[in-house]
């Protein structure tokens, strides 16, 4: 695939065929998002058979709001949202949709795959009614970070997560 350019690449909602695939794009998404002291508490490959579940349940959940990167049969990104990013609960004046993750597979990032999924999660979230969107990285992800403000997300506010040994 080198050479390859995002406009081999297609968009297409996420068929079950995809899930295996995806379960070893979910494992480098963990790690990759950046260092984490919790990373090491986890056991990756024992996760696997549950990262599979999570997938399902995101399929069964909003099946158009997981996005799939496709180079023919391979899997070369992802990216999961939602039309609602909080519960009924709330009654908001306007619909605020989520882009929970993105992801593009190691060794085909910086060609514009990334931002092809976030453009078509956005227009499955604005066909949806959305007029907000919510998008959230670690401060340290410069790449995530910049891809999102090129597309016009800007700073919302710091989520600041703590860690505790007991
Ligand atoms: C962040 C990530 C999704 C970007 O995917 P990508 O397909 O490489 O992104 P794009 O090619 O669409 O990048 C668009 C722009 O974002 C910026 N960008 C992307 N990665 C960057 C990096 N590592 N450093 C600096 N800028 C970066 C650049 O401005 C880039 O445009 P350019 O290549 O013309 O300079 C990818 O690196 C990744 O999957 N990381 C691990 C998972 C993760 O952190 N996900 C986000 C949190 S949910």
């Amino acid at each position: 695939m080198y050479g390859m350019s995002s406009s081999e690449v297609e968009i297409e909602p996420c068929r079950g065929e995809f899930i295996a695939q995806l379960a070893e794009l979910w494992k480098e998404y963990i790690v990759d998002q950046g260092d984490d002291p919790l990373h090491q508490y986890f056991d990756l490959k024992a996760s696997m058979e549950g990262f599979r579940r999570i997938l399902e349940g995101y399929m069964k959940k909003e099946p158009g709001g997981f996005l799939v990167a496709t180079a023919g049969d391979e899997v070369v990104g992802f990216a999961v949202s939602f039309r609602d990013a909080f519960s009924p609960n709330y009654v908001t004046k306007g619909r605020i949709g989520q882009i929970q993750i993105v992801h593009t597979k190691r060794g085909f990032r910086r060609r514009g795959i990334a931002t092809k999924l976030v453009n078509a999660a956005l227009g499955y979230l604005e066909e949806n009614g959305c007029s907000i969107i919510l998008a959230e990285t670690g401060e340290k992800n410069t790449g995530s970070l910049r891809m999102l403000e090129k597309l016009d997300f800007y700073e919302r506010g710091k989520l600041v997560t703590l860690i505790k040994k007991v």
